[in-house]
């Protein structure tokens, strides 16, 4: 906390909010994550304070100060996001130190309390698989030796995003093996945990937070041999599909990712929610927002080289209208969010669309 001199001017810092809650007026420190009740003449008072304001021997202004709020400084901030942005990267940072000198205790005490707190959560475990209600549909066995034709490092090195496609049809059996490689459950329990320790959820190819595997796939069909168009929530752990949506969608996929239009020609695309519901079971402070993005990062890049492997062309964007996206998935309203969003299909592989190439080719020749 900054040491405060009585008579001497002071500002409001610049890392809160206000709430109105529950008939309570809440000022929100989140750079310290404390928060305060506020009567009006508080309010009154840091109003004072936000433009600059001396210090002095009152209730008021002692209360204020004792709750750290005030800074010697007016803000000069090298922020150039909005206010929501600073929120949120410093509503989510570690409010504390590191602990100095980590001995074997302190490690022990640590694993302890982690074992303890998950302990504590058991009773209210999350349903591991989200089934939805839909018509189910099997998939082809994954044919995995189709992804043996080109080494790591040629998959790493040759995958590209790629703006035009062609809109010709992908087989069932390329989704389905994609679907297992990227999001299926790979049945592959870790042989140093001892049988006695109950573990929660299923695994991936891709690294999940906290183990959770709280992300969703769903599959918007376009142009898919032996398969309806339409949108279908993949069932990770049985390796089948459901059907959520039968037949098109109102609008061409390109209307719902804010008119990227050469989306309408890609085979399929595959949208990731987040089942919030998981994360804040195990993680209940707003911190876990971070690993729920990174989460979806790393299946999606787990999913573009697989798609290369296949020799394929990767789309992705997180760029969408999300309640729209959101009510074709049928998702929960609150609990569950589309985040990301991976398409593929054949075409030229180039990073630039028609259109885009278009307009450079003419642009260039007008000059
Ligand atoms: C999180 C994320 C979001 C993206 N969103 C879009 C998007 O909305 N539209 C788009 O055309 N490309 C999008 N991309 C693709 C990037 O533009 C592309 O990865 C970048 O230009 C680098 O090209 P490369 O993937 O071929 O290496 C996104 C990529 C990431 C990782």
């Amino acid at each position: 906390m900054t040491t405060i001199t009585l008579d001497k001017q002071h500002w409001l810092n610049t890392s809160h909010f206000l709430k109105i809650h529950e008939g309570k007026l809440i000022f929100w420190d989140y750079k310290s994550h404390c928060q305060f009740e506020l009567s009006v003449p508080h309010l009154l008072r840091l109003i004072d304070f936000s433009t600059g304001s001396t210090v002095r021997d009152t209730i008021l202004d002692r209360e204020i100060n004792q709750a750290g709020v005030l800074t010697d400084h007016s803000a000069n901030s090298a922020w150039k996001w909005d206010w929501l942005a600073h929120i949120f990267h410093y509503g989510t940072c570690h409010p504390l130190p590191p602990a100095i000198g980590l001995t074997d205790q302190i490690a022990f005490d640590y694993t302890k309390s982690y074992t303890d707190f998950c302990e504590s959560i058991s009773d209210r475990e999350p349903e591991v698989e989200l089934i939805k209600g839909g018509l189910q549909i099997n998939l082809p066995k994954p044919d995995l030796e189709s992804f043996h034709s080109l080494s790591l490092w040629e998959v790493l090195a040759k995958r590209r995003t790629c703006r035009d496609f062609d809109g010709s049809a992908i087989s069932l059996t390329d989704v389905s093996d994609l679907l297992f490689v990227a999001f299926g459950d790979q049945r592959a329990p870790d042989p140093t945990i001892p049988p006695n320790v109950k573990t929660y959820g299923f695994r991936r190819t891709s690294p999940s937070a906290g183990g959770l595997q709280c992300t969703e796939p769903y599959l918007w069909a376009i142009n898919v041999e032996g398969l309806p168009t339409g949108i279908y929530h993949y069932l990770s752990r049985q390796h089948k599909l459901e059907i959520v949506t039968e037949g098109p969608p109102p609008h061409p996929i390109g209307t719902y990712l804010c008119n990227q239009q050469w989306a309408n020609d890609l085979a399929f695309a595959i949208f990731m929610t987040c089942r919030m519901e998981k994360m804040w079971w195990k993680y209940p402070h707003s911190r876990a927002y971070r690993p729920m993005l990174m989460d979806v990062g790393h299946l999606s890049q787990t999913l573009n080289l697989c798609i290369t492997s296949k020799h394929l062309h990767p789309w992705m964007t997180g760029y969408f209208h999300d309640s729209e996206i959101a009510e074709l998935l049928q998702c929960t309203p609150e609990l569950e969010h589309p985040i990301l969003m991976v398409g593929a299909g054949h075409g030229s592989g180039s990073s630039l669309s028609r259109e885009s190439r278009e307009l450079f080719t003419s642009s260039f020749v007008e000059r």
